[in-house]
This record gives structure tokens, C-alpha cells and sequence, in this order.
């Protein structure tokens, strides 16, 4: 039995763009949706973003099959694997860039597992909920909504350090981090 971490509650279509872009999403990247309700961050992601591949995990059954449709009706198949399993049990060993639209006692369940499990320079964007005790590399409040972003390991770490210091970072690093993943 799966235990549900958030109800399905669509991003709209302009806070799935902003949390892609937030992420510098491009080639080189392997996208995880925990959660993944009808797809749209996986579509979004390969066909407007052109990353590698995106992996969505997804509990519900009808919203499940209703994006396979969807992703074969759109022949991204190549592109798009969707696995009807619980969020907690997913391989994030490939993910460049994790997206999340759970609840805080659903980021809370899954912290242990981000922080043991997800890959050095990954990139971990939360829509509406913060991921509590880390230290977010941005947040953006954006069309009424907020989006954090996290690096890890950094983001997981203890101690204090300066969140936009190391945002701009990022983003000056962003084509650096890019080769990093095409080499790892
Ligand atoms: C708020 S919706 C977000 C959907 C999508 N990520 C988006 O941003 O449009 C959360 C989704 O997570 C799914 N979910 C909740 N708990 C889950 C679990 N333990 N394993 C897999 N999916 C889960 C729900 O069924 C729902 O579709």
C-alpha cells in the first residue's frame, strides 16, 4: 500500500516553466517528477527544455495510464519512462534535476532519502513547499506561487552559508555543470 504524500493538484503551465528554467534545465539532463500527476513537467522538460530523458513516478493508477496515452500519442516515448510506483521507491541515481509538488510533510518523508541518495550538483526544485532545515540555493515567488531551489550537496548541509551568493554562483557555473553531467 502506497502512502499518498500530496493530492494531485496540477502546476500550471507557467510554474512548470519557471521551475525548469529556475533549474537551468538543457541536454545534459536526466529530470525526475516525484510525483508526477498527468506528465506535464516530463513533457515540458524533453520537448521545451530538450533534456535527455525524464522519469516520472506516479502512485495513481488513472493518472498513470491517462500519461502513458498522453506520451504515446505524443511519441515521446524514447524520451519518457513513467513508473506507477511509490515516489520513496525511486532510483534517483540518473537525476540531474528532481522536481517536487508534494506538501512539507511530504518533503519531510522524502528528505533522507534526497540526501543520501541524490547525485553531487543535482538540482532539486520545489513547487510551494520548502524542504524544512535546508537552506534553498533561490526562492522565487513567482505568479503567486513560491519555487525553491536546492544544490545539492550544499543545500543539505548544516551550516549556514549565503543562499544568493551561491545561486549566482550557479548560474555562472550553469554550463560548467552541464559538462560535469556530460562526463559523470
Ligand atoms: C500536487 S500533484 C503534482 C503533480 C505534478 N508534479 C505537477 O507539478 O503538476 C502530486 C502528485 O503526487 C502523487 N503522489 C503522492 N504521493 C505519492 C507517492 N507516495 N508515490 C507516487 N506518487 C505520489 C499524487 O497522486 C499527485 O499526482
Amino acid at each position: 500500500m502506497v502512502n499518498s504524500l500530496a493530492p494531485f493538484v496540477p502546476s500550471r503551465p507557467e510554474v512548470v516553466k519557471r521551475m525548469l528554467e529556475i533549474a537551468y534545465v538543457g541536454p545534459k539532463d536526466i529530470v525526475i517528477d516525484l510525483g508526477c500527476g498527468d506528465g506535464r513537467i516530463l513533457i515540458a522538460a524533453v520537448k521545451d527544455f530538450g533534456a535527455d530523458k525524464a522519469i516520472g513516478y506516479e502512485m495513481r493508477k488513472d493518472l498513470y495510464k491517462q500519461t502513458l496515452n498522453d506520451i504515446e500519442r505524443q511519441n515521446l516515448e524514447d524520451k519518457i519512462t513513467l513508473i506507477n510506483d511509490d515516489l520513496l521507491k525511486a532510483d534517483l541515481s540518473q537525476a540531474t534535476v528532481i522536481t517536487l509538488y508534494l506538501t512539507t510533510s511530504g518533503n519531510e518523508r522524502l528528505k533522507p532519502k534526497l540526501e543520501n541518495e541524490s547525485k553531487n550538483r543535482s538540482r532539486i526544485v520545489s513547487h510551494d513547499f520548502s524542504i524544512t532545515g535546508w537552506n534553498p540555493s533561490m526562492k522565487e515567488e513567482f505568479s503567486s506561487h513560491s519555487i525553491y531551489l536546492y544544490i545539492m550537496p550544499e543545500s543539505s548541509a548544516k551550516k549556514e552559508s549565503n543562499p544568493r551568493f551561491r545561486y549566482k554562483y550557479f548560474r555562472h557555473q550553469a554550463s560548467k555543470i552541464q559538462r560535469y553531467f556530460s562526463k559523470n
